[in-house]
């Protein structure tokens, strides 16, 4: 068995690293619950994980991180852990700004922004605005995201400019973040089998990661399993697997 360090170097030597990699980070709840504890407490425990997980991408030099922090649909959860989440986000930037701009990380948020509490909308621009000319990996946050609503978003945006029809180019390039890649990995943790409306344009073609273990319980071990499991995918794009290899089979 490999230790992180040694995982890491296997998964360096390789060489294939996604330059996008996104993750649903489910599961706070019930690791909390498990343990007799209150939900919130999964999430205090989560911001561990997300440290961790910026900290592997920084380390494989992956590009781009999307952590979904926060769905449209999460909304409608009970308003005391919505208020919770609220202030967990604004305690947190301000704590992770000084290892941000440490680690040369860009963050970028994604999602109805506007949407938010005053003071969450002040520590994202705070930390957007910190973090700008850093140039080394963007972690793109998705807050009060929906991605069918990013597609509506998009076409509307398009429409705006008198065009009749539109082309996939005209959509991407309304996109949240235009300028990232589609992810090439989607890991998900706490076991569910779904993508919760998450970049639902971006994860057309995009390799999936499903993994039992919860949030709080991920940490850079895991994530260097799930960048060794990538390694091992075949992506095919619609071709034969003999293509992918470059063998003339008829
Ligand atoms: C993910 O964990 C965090 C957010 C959705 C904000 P959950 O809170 O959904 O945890 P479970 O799925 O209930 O265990
Ligand atoms: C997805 O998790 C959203 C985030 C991780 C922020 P949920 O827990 O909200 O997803 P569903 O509702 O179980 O699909
Ligand atoms: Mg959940």
């Amino acid at each position: 068995m490999q230790n992180t360090t040694g995982k890491l170097k296997a998964i360096l030597e390789n060489g294939n690293i996604p330059d996008h990699v996104a993750v649903i980070m489910d599961g706070n709840g019930r690791w909390a619950r498990k343990q007799g504890l209150n939900r919130v407490n999964g999430h205090f425990e989560g911001v561990n994980s997300a440290r961790d997980t910026i900290e592997s991408c920084v380390d494989l030099g992956i590009r781009y991180l999307t952590l979904y922090v926060f769905s449209k649909e999460n909304w409608n959860r009970p308003e005391f852990e919505v208020n919770m989440l609220m202030s967990l986000l604004v305690e947190t930037i301000y704590k992770e700004i000084d290892s941000l701009m440490e680690k040369n990380v860009r963050v970028y948020p994604i999602g109805e922004i506007q949407d938010l509490p005053d003071s969450a909308k002040k520590s994202l621009n705070d930390v957007v605005e910190r973090t700008s000319s850093n140039t080394g990996m963007t972690l793109m946050l998705a807050i009060s995201y929906s991605g069918r609503e990013e597609i509506v978003r998009a076409v509307n945006r398009i429409l705006r400019t008198g065009k009749k029809t539109v082309t996939e180019d005209d959509i991407r390039e309304q996109l949240y973040n235009y300028s990232a890649p589609d992810p090439e990995l989607l890991i998900r943790t706490g076991g569910e089998m779904r993508i919760s409306n998450f970049l639902l344009w971006q994860c057309a073609y995009t390799e999936l990661y499903v993994t039992e273990k919860f949030w709080p319980d991920f940490r850079k071990d895991d994530f260097m399993d799930a960048i060794a499991d990538f390694q091992k995918r075949e992506r095919r794009f619609g071709k034969t697997s003999e293509q992918i290899k470059g063998e003339n089979i008829v």
